[in-house]
């Protein structure tokens, strides 16, 4: 095949067939086509876009790339949530162990942080002993004695997708819809799951960071999914200041670990329990979104979620114990606060920012398979709408020396914004895109 007219027609709006698609694919995964002409392709449909059975076609050669999971002799539903991205967004670490605690199958694949938002398995990696890189036949095991396990991608899961992510990190090509989707929607059909429960993030802390975009990218995916013969939804919630009152690893461990106590931050419960509820509709466990409410919490009061995140830690070689010791985990050397220098209420913390500042104090990475440092974060003690008087500590900076938490904590200081009058607050969920 001559993988240059495929590029060329591309660049000229042209539509490629699936074979063809197939044929890209495969062969960059086995190395026939190489990183340029890869990237130039990818430039393409950055500007070019994608008809719709063009991102199907793509979705498929990816996930057909590597092994699909089967997770078939499993009894009952298994269902999966995915963030499209964010910062401060630990919802996977409370909702996985949560929703298993209703009695639903939870396999999740998670990726690591990277550029500004974080990831979930860098997160879990703060836990002492906590494993994320385990066989399929683990992974399928503790989903049978826990009914939840969050692992990373396995070696043998959508090669193509960890290269292409790869060099679209490098060439200016992630925020494209049909790649974005197509490397989301790949990954998760690989699981073997019967239902996908999106969360596409919108605001300046998100790959999309218009509503409008945000819907498109929901739709493609939910359009994807159905084609493969999934139950898929997705919910569009806001990322424009971090979600809760954390930024980092060991200490958005904590954070969760505390909102599964009962003790989080509104936004965060109101994001994690709309996903919820439509994880335990999809799953039949309930008929409605107060009835599936009403499960959630009691699974919460009850201390079934809690229990089920510490046999989870537990069942996947992490020491149980962090439960109750938050000194188990890695802590930061240095804490510098952030203080109002007037009364009113707290306009803006821009979420991007955050993100690359907390990229900065190396709780993020700048390159893949860079080295991260658990403790390094921030803490925030007063959020958008927040009433503050003058001398109120706004985030304390959690660094690994003095000097670095405050370059990090006066750069952050020009992100934070404090306004007179108190600002409207519309809520982070956005649409429940349930049909298309
Ligand atoms: N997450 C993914 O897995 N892929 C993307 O392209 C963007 C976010």
């Amino acid at each position: 095949m001559n993988f240059c007219e495929l590029i060329r027609r591309k660049r000229n709006r042209g539509r490629l067939t699936q074979k063809e698609i197939q044929e890209l694919v495969s062969g960059y995964t086995m190395g026939r086509v190489p990183d340029y002409q890869m990237a130039a392709w990818l430039m393409a449909v950055y500007f070019r876009g994608m008809s719709a059975d063009e991102t199907i076609a793509l979705t498929m050669a990816m996930m057909n790339s590597g092994k699909v999971f089967d997770l078939s002799g499993l009894i009952g539903p298994k269902i999966d949530k995915h963030s499209t991205g964010g910062v401060g967004d630990k919802v996977s670490l409370i909702l996985a162990p949560l929703v298993a605690a209703c009695g639903v199958k939870v396999p999740m694949v998670s990726g690591r942080s990277l550029g500004h938002t974080g990831g979930t398995l860098d997160k879990l990696a703060a836990i002492p002993g906590f494993r994320t890189d385990l066989k399929f036949e683990e992974f399928r095991e503790n989903l049978e004695k826990v009914g939840v396990c969050i692992m990373g991608q396995t070696r043998d899961m959508c090669p193509a997708d960890k290269k292409m992510y790869a060099l679209r990190d490098v060439t200016a090509t992630v925020d494209s819809i049909p790649l974005i989707a197509a490397s989301i929607m790949s990954k998760k059909l690989a699981e073997g799951i019967d239902g996908l429960v999106l969360d596409v993030k919108t605001g300046t802390g998100a790959f999309m960071c218009r509503i409008p975009q945000a819907r498109r990218l929901a739709r493609t995916m939910i359009r994807i999914g159905t084609k493969m013969g999934k139950k898929i939804v997705a919910v569009v919630t806001g990322m424009w200041e971090p979600l809760g009152e954390t930024v980092g690893n060991a200490i958005e461990v904590v954070e969760s670990i505390e909102a599964l106590k009962g003790n989080w931050r509104m936004d965060l419960e109101e994001v994690t329990l709309a996903l919820g509820e439509e994880m335990l509709i999809m799953a039949g466990r309930a008929h409605s979104y107060a009835q599936a409410h009403r499960l959630l919490l009691r699974a919460l009061t009850q201390g079934k979620a809690l229990e089920k995140f510490r046999a989870m830690v537990k069942s996947q070689g992490g020491n149980p114990r962090v439960v109750d010791d938050y000194s188990l985990l890695p802590q930061a050397k240095h804490s510098v606060a952030i203080m109002s220098r007037s009364a009113g209420y707290v306009r803006t913390i821009d979420a991007l920012q955050v993100g690359l500042l907390g990229v900065e104090l190396g709780a993020g990475r700048k390159k893949i398979g860079a080295r991260i440092d658990q403790s390094v974060g921030f803490a925030f003690k007063k959020k958008v709408g927040d009433r503050v008087e003058q001398g109120d500590v706004i985030v304390e900076v959690l660094a690994s020396s003095a000097k670095q938490g405050e370059v990090v904590a006066e750069k952050l200081r020009e992100h934070i914004v404090i306004s007179k009058s108190a600002p409207r607050n519309g809520g982070r969920v956005i649409a429940r895109l349930t049909k298309l």
